[in-house]
């Protein structure tokens, strides 16, 4: 393996329209933290860049929303989504914004550069027009029914239940969300970044190249994004909020957020070289430089297919590796700010970190866990359940007790200091110590140039796990015992204890990439300064002289405790009832506009109809779903069966009040299984403007099973 010159390393520049939650931490920013602290432990030349994405229609839309200017919402947001990332560990080179005057002259500068050297194509086409409010109308602007899942709320850009990228003109029933009424037709034009020009180099340079040492996931998905023939991508809109379109025609219209933003990489950059007396330019230019984008699996097309070729055609280097998580979820739901369903870093941050029995430590616990959950190649759960169990059995029984152990009994049977080896007294054991800690840190090291951080952290804690039983074996206390009748008591007691600290000091530097503050602590605790934990040292274990005095042991984690966490989960709860009534006072009306006009889905055959077995079913019983608020589990008769069936209708009914309704069901729905639940079968439900429902119920009592047709 060539080491690289140098290397550049982006996490997604969050949307600087509200809070981030720790999926968002999960996703990008902590992966890309634990490579950068490797990397710098290394002592590569590396720069880490994030910052603000100020543009897009994200901004103006939280404006209408908390009634302010776009202005304010990214003034707000952005100073309080760097501090939180500070908080938490993850320590960017520089956290800059796409507001900023030299990063709209940088896309700018891009935009012009493509479009004078013929790579954008202008295009005059037909798109959504609010006629109400005056105004072309964005992606996101535009809601309907998702034509890959049904989702009736899925917006032009993307569907948020099923993931799927969308254009405005795929959703059925469209509907403008500024005035709730459908939306026209009207010309515009456009500039275009003509992807299909780039079909041969994405396919040599991914599904060639980039075959094997890319994710699958992330393989996969450009995979099916070059198979499915690559199309022209729109790159201006018409807006007002965002950076203006720079050549002739543009008037009135701003760069797409997708184009400008990943140039944000490069103006984060190019500051971070005015910040501190250095050249950007080889970090873009070089091919000595390697280039790794971290992001969500949402992000990848842009990341591996869009931007790699608006780079390529500016000259640029392209990503080595954009290694994509997966989504985490929480508590067996998608984590969401706008549903109320997530835990946002600062609340986060608040309750458990500036708090008394809090600190920094509570940083690294969280980092542990995220860590410990990764959704490297499938999704993942966060739940409280999971982060009290990782923590206090692997944090706290483990890694924090190999250590205090070690300081308390260094502190008791070795005078406080480290103490000499006595080689003739050294036997198998001891070697053995002394190799894992070698193993481990090759182990560590290749796993993290492959970005399985996961695993990684999983070794550095197995090397712990491996102290503990060493000194289990060696029982230094009962050593301690004999000290007065056998003369090798202490010789031993002394080999044990130096194996002890000098794994110790590995840990350090193994863990310090995971847990930052915990490695300085362990350096305080150590008397060492941070350059002992250069990468270089690991595997060494002469780290610590014989003789020096270590200072008096401090409990490195606390425990979690079940109130605390029992609190949490009821803090949930209350969010999500919260949001739940905020949203309800404001979504009838959207509600009556789409849900009650006579727009139609689309036309379909008979045989279509004739595929859907519906049937009656007679509710016989019906409970609460335990932390899910909207299910009720029934169980349903229909006739030849009973079977149980998970519905959605918790918030408008009680269990009690619906035994013994008859209602009609979806018999031959494909199971799916909800909260642990398999659900089988759907209950329809009718649904008024206001949003009330209602059981679509035979007029008059009939058998459970009848069909209907
Ligand atoms: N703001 C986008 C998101 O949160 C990410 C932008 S990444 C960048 O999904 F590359 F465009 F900067
Ligand atoms: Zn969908």
């Amino acid at each position: 393996m060539n080491t690289p010159k140098r290397y550049l390393i982006t996490a997604a520049l969050p949307y600087a329209n509200g809070l981030k939650h720790i999926g968002h931490l999960a996703g990008a920013y902590l992966p890309a933290d634990i490579y950068v602290r490797y990397l710098k432990a290394q002592k590569r030349d590396v720069v880490f860049v994030c910052g603000s994405d100020e543009h897009g229609t994200a901004i103006p839309i939280q404006a209408t929303k908390e009634g302010t200017t776009a202005q304010a919402i990214i003034d707000k947001y952005h100073p309080i989504i760097e501090q939180n990332f500070k908080d938490l560990g993850i320590a960017f080179d520089i956290y800059h914004r796409t507001s900023d005057p030299l990063h709209h002259e940088t896309a700018s500068d891009f935009f012009k550069n493509l479009e004078a050297k013929g790579d954008l194509e202008t295009k005059t086409t037909e798109q959504y027009f609010d006629e109400a409010a005056n105004t072309f109308l964005a992606d996101r602007y535009i809601k309907g029914t998702c034509p890959s899942c049904g989702h009736n709320e899925a917006y032009g850009d993307q569907c948020e239940k099923c993931g799927k990228t969308l254009s405005p003109e795929e959703l059925i029933n469209p509907v403008s969300t500024l005035s709730g009424k459908a939306p026209i037709k009207k010309e515009t034009t456009h500039w275009y970044l003509p992807l299909n020009r780039h079909e041969e180099f994405l396919r040599d340079w991914i599904l060639k190249d980039h075959a094997h040492d890319w994710r699958a996931a992330v393989v996969g998905q450009c995979k099916s994004w070059i198979e499915g023939g690559l199309q022209p991508r729109a790159v201006t809109r018409d807006l007002d909020w965002g950076i203006k379109v720079p050549v002739k025609g543009g008037e009135g219209k701003v760069l797409y957020v997708w184009f400008d933003a990943p140039i944000g990489y490069i103006s984060a950059t190019k500051q971070w070289a005015l910040n501190n007396n250095k050249d950007w330019a080889p970090y873009w230019n070089d091919k000595e430089t390697k280039l790794v984008h971290f992001i969500g699996k949402d992000n990848i097309v842009f990341h591996c297919i869009i931007f790699p070729v608006m780079l390529k055609l500016n000259g640029h280097i392209l990503p080595e590796n954009v290694p994509a998580n997966e989504f985490m979820n929480l508590e067996g739901d998608k984590m969401s700010t706008s549903k109320g369903w997530s835990i946002e870093m600062d609340d986060y941050i608040n309750k458990w970190i500036k708090k008394e029995n809090g600190g920094p430590a509570l940083a690294d616990s969280l980092r542990f866990y995220l860590t410990a959950i990764a959704p490297e190649s499938k999704d993942s759960e966060f739940t409280w359940k999971g982060f009290q169990e990782s923590v206090n059995g692997e944090l706290v029984s483990i890694f924090a007790n190999f250590v205090n152990r070690t300081w308390v009994l260094m502190h008791k049977l070795c005078n406080s200091k480290v103490p000499k080896i006595h080689t003739e007294f050294l036997d198998s054991e001891d070697l053995a110590l002394a190799q894992s800690v070698k193993d481990t840190t090759d182990k560590v090291t290749a796993l993290l140039e492959q970005y399985k951080f996961r695993e990684a952290q999983f070794e550095v804690i197995n090397l712990a796990r491996i102290g503990n039983q060493y000194m289990q074996k060696k029982e230094p206390w009962i050593l301690a015992k004999n000290i007065d009748t056998d003369p090798t008591a202490q010789a031993k007691i002394d080999n044990c204890m130096h194996g002890c600290l000098q794994l110790c000091a590995n840990l350090a530097i193994l863990v310090n990439p995971f847990l930052p503050f915990t490695a300085q602590k362990m350096c305080h605790l150590m008397k060492v300064v941070d350059r002992m934990l250069d990468w270089e040292n690991a595997g060494k274990f002469d780290l610590l002289k014989v003789g020096y005095t270590l200072r008096a042991p401090e409990l490195l984690f606390r425990k979690i405790e079940d109130e605390e966490i029992e609190a949490e989960l009821a803090q949930l709860q209350a969010n999500l009832k919260a949001k739940k009534i905020t949203m309800e006072n404001t979504i009838p009306t959207e509600a009556a506009n789409t849900e009650t006009t006579g727009t139609l889905k689309p036309e379909i055959v008979f045989d279509d109809f004739g595929k859907i077995d519906l049937r009656v079913g007679t509710i016989v019983e019906a409970k609460k779903v335990e932390k899910a608020d909207k299910l009720l589990e029934l169980l349903v008769d229909l006739g030849f069966e009973q079977r149980t069936i998970l519905s959605g209708i918790a918030m408008h009914f009680k269990p009690e009040d619906i035994v013994g309704k008859q209602v009609t069901i979806v018999a031959n729905l494909a199971p799916r299984k909800m909260r642990g639940i398999e659900s089988k079968g759907m209950i329809l439900m009718a649904e008024d403007a206001a949003g009330k429902l209602y059981f679509v119920s035979p007029s008059e009592a009939i058998a459970a099973g009848s069909s209907i047709a």
